[in-house]
């Protein structure tokens, strides 16, 4: 293992009826909410109204920002920071999936700096302090609800960067596995391919002596695995949500990946091409994962054998631990597919006239992966693998 020091202030909040603790919550921050939330699926779910219903209880003052876009929109952290500053907001409430999260954690951070935050997403300046943020998660996915990470769209410039601060942990998060119930089958599937892929991030590393690390991302990814199927025909399962919210914020909380360096060149590939075609994060990276995985098969032919045989029960007799290898990848490929997820980037309709640009975005920062170093040839080798 590397040396690592292990930080995580976010208190999880976790299970049926947990949305009564914004009773206790709430008032340590504050009575001015800046309530953040995306295009309305919670007031179609009525989860707006028991939000709402439980902030005029205990005298909440309520400033709203609704809209925030999948691939959240820099211009949409623009106008929450304008409106923290002029409503002098104690606490940012986050009530959605990952980019109604990552643009409040953006906007947290905005309200206490007095230039752009792009800066933080630019890698020019560093985020010193935030606003404190409260999450309710309705859809099981990015792990934005126990992580300092954070996703946003630049539209003037084409460009989507991840960003992070020890300033954008959510001080608490409200995981009630009910509030997933209204979420649609294909963004389920999204949400699932986002989790396993960031199990599999985790799980491509070069750190000796994880064995602890590979035997959790392994259970976690059999779990996903196996719930799935069953998750896709029952959608209101309460024990399937949970199971799945479970996973969704342990994959990327810095539990499993303590004491290593996950690869992470596939959500940079992916990242790249919603900024371009505005794809969903999870249908990207069921595309992209195993064509990374092909592409840089040798790197450590062991590793791949062992998720073949581990996760995907490939029996290894009478193979080489290459075919085992391909064995296994295809049957991550042949599941993503079985759940219904996409397996090319002609399924988005895109074709390869963008590729260059893509693989410009990706390697804005240098060569890229911790597992297996990423020239720009090599991710137009994997986006041609894509198509
Ligand atoms: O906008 P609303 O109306 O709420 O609808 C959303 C949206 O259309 C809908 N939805 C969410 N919960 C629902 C629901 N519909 C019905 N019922 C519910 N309970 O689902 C759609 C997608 O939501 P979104 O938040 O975009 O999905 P997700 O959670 O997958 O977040 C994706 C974003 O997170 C970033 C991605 O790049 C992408 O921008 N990521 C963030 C990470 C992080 N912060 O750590 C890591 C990830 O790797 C990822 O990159
Ligand atoms: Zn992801």
């Amino acid at each position: 293992m590397r040396a690592f020091e292990f930080y995580n202030p976010t208190r999880l909040i976790f299970g049926r009826g947990q949305l009564e603790a914004l009773k206790r919550e709430v008032p340590k921050y504050g009575k001015r909410v800046l309530l953040v939330y995306g295009g309305g699926s919670i007031k179609r779910s009525g989860l707006y109204d028991k939000v709402i219903g439980i902030l005029r209880e205990i005298g909440t003052e309520v400033t709203e920002l609704s809209g925030v876009e999948p691939n959240p929109r820099l211009s949409t952290v623009h106008k929450g920071v304008d409106l923290c500053k002029t409503n002098h907001i104690d606490l940012i409430l986050a009530v959605g999936g990952g980019s109604v999260l990552d643009c409040a954690k953006a906007i947290a951070v905005g309200a206490k700096y007095d230039g752009d935050m792009w800066d933080f997403a630019e890698r020019k300046a560093v985020a010193q302090d935030a606003l404190p943020l409260g999450t309710i998660l309705t859809m099981a996915a990015t792990g934005s609800e126990m992580n300092s990470g954070s996703v946003i769209t630049n539209e003037k410039t084409q460009e989507k960067l991840g960003w992070g601060s020890v300033h954008a942990f959510p001080a608490f998060s409200i995981l009630d596995p009910e509030n997933t119930y209204s979420l649609p089958k294909d963004q389920t599937v999204y949400g699932m391919v986002d989790m396993m892929s960031h199990v599999l991030e985790h799980y491509f590393h070069l750190d000796t002596n994880t064995p602890v690390q590979l035997g959790w991302c392994e259970t976690v990814l059999r779990t996903v695995i196996e719930t799935a199927p069953r998750l896709i025909e029952d959608l209101e399962n309460y024990e399937l949500r949970e199971t799945i919210m479970f996973c969704g914020t342990m994959a990327l909380n810095g539990i499993l990946n303590m004491g290593l360096a996950g690869d992470w060149a596939t959500h940079n590939i992916e990242h790249a091409v919603s900024a371009v075609y505005d794809i969903p994060h999870g249908g990207g990276l069921a595309i992209i994962f195993p064509n990374w995985m092909k592409h840089n098969l040798q790197q450590d032919v062991s590793r791949f054998k062992r998720l073949a045989v581990n996760v995907f029960h490939i029996d290894p007799a009478g193979k080489t631990d290459e075919e085992t290898a391909l064995e296994g990848i295809q049957a991550l490929r042949d599941f993503w597919t079985s759940i219904g997820a996409p397996s090319t980037l002609k399924d988005y309709d895109i074709d390869a006239s963008q590729i260059g640009v893509m693989a410009d975005k990706a390697v804005k920062f240098g060569p890229f992966g911790n597992f297996a170093k990423l020239q720009r040839e090599d991710v137009v080798a994997i986006y041609e693998a894509s198509l």
